[in-house]
């Protein structure tokens, strides 16, 4: 495993949200110093918490009020395409909703998100890649936050089978991905679910410069254990953040219960102490 992974677990996940959402603030503290930051937000439930709470930070410190507008640029991951939206009806989902409310009310970034209603979603999908090139050259650091899809550990919609080298890309849906977004954000009805997403590719988010990557609960638990701790396959998409480079950092954070597995197969040493990651993080920051 790539020396750059380190696993962090917290006791549950207001906790470990806590941590990230104060890594994330502390990233941005340095980064104004020199130059912007993206940070690339994902989608789902899993890092709302973390949202929130760095709206809190924000709203304490006035950092993000004073330098955002200068300094942050927010870039959204992956977005559904809904056969049936406009730009003036777009529609409710869940996950889009809690997403205005929290990440998005950070005062004055820049803000890209892919376009739901594109008539052509594989010109979006250009688009969007060429967004992703012209704000990586724009920013001194590229923060990517994760979740991962339980069972079958997709990182944003890349889907298993996708390429590690991947580029922004329309994805088909597979049925695990239509059965779990329709339990989590549509009432359980899988026909609700758009059957097409845009995605920030694989060979994306592993030229961020650190990744977090947040898991809570026991649903996570196993495929965890596998994207970390088996050979690196495209049949597992997180399994590719084993292999990222060794000057970039990724952060694994997680609850006690994502962690068990972990815990059981490989032992507690394999967790680091949340108080020196930040320093590796700040290492890196001005050692790179
Ligand atoms: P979740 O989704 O955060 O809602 O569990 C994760 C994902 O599908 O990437």
């Amino acid at each position: 495993m790539a020396n750059s992974v380190k696993f962090l677990k917290f006791t549950n996940k207001e906790v470990a949200s806590f941590y990230a959402a104060s890594a994330i603030y502390r990233l941005f503290a340095y980064a104004i110093g020199e130059e912007k930051m993206v940070l690339g937000t994902a989608t789902g439930q899993t890092p709302v918490l973390t949202y929130r709470e760095l709206i809190r930070l924000a709203r304490k410190s006035e950092i993000f009020t004073n330098y955002g507008e200068k300094y942050l640029i927010l870039r959204q991951l992956d977005n559904y395409i809904s056969p049936d939206a406009t730009a003036d009806n777009l529609p409710n989902y869940s996950y889009q909703i809690e997403l205005e409310n929290s990440i998005w009310k950070l005062p004055n970034c820049g803000a890209y998100i892919p376009k739901e209603y594109a008539e052509d979603p594989e010109e979006e999908a250009d688009k969007y890649a060429q967004i992703i090139q012209d704000t990586n050259a724009e920013a001194k650091l590229v923060v990517q936050l994760l979740g991962i899809g339980d069972e079958d550990g997709h990182i944003a919609f890349n889907m298993p089978g996708d390429s590690f080298e991947s580029t922004v890309h329309v994805v088909e849906l597979n049925e695990e991905t239509i059965r779990a977004n329709a339990n989590k954000f549509f009432g359980g009805d899988e026909s609700k679910v758009p059957r097409k997403a845009i995605t920030t590719g694989i060979g994306d988010i592993l030229e961020s410069d650190i990744i977090i990557l947040e898991a809570f609960g026991k649903a996570k638990a196993d495929i965890i254990w596998k994207s970390f701790f088996t050979e690196p396959s495209t049949e597992i998409p997180a399994s590719a953040l084993q292999i990222s480079d060794e000057n970039k950092v990724v952060l694994v954070i997680l609850d006690e219960e994502s962690a068990s597995v972990v815990s059981e197969k490989e032992g507690e040493e394999v967790f680091d102490n949340p108080l020196d990651v930040f320093e590796s993080i700040e290492y890196h920051i001005f050692c790179n």
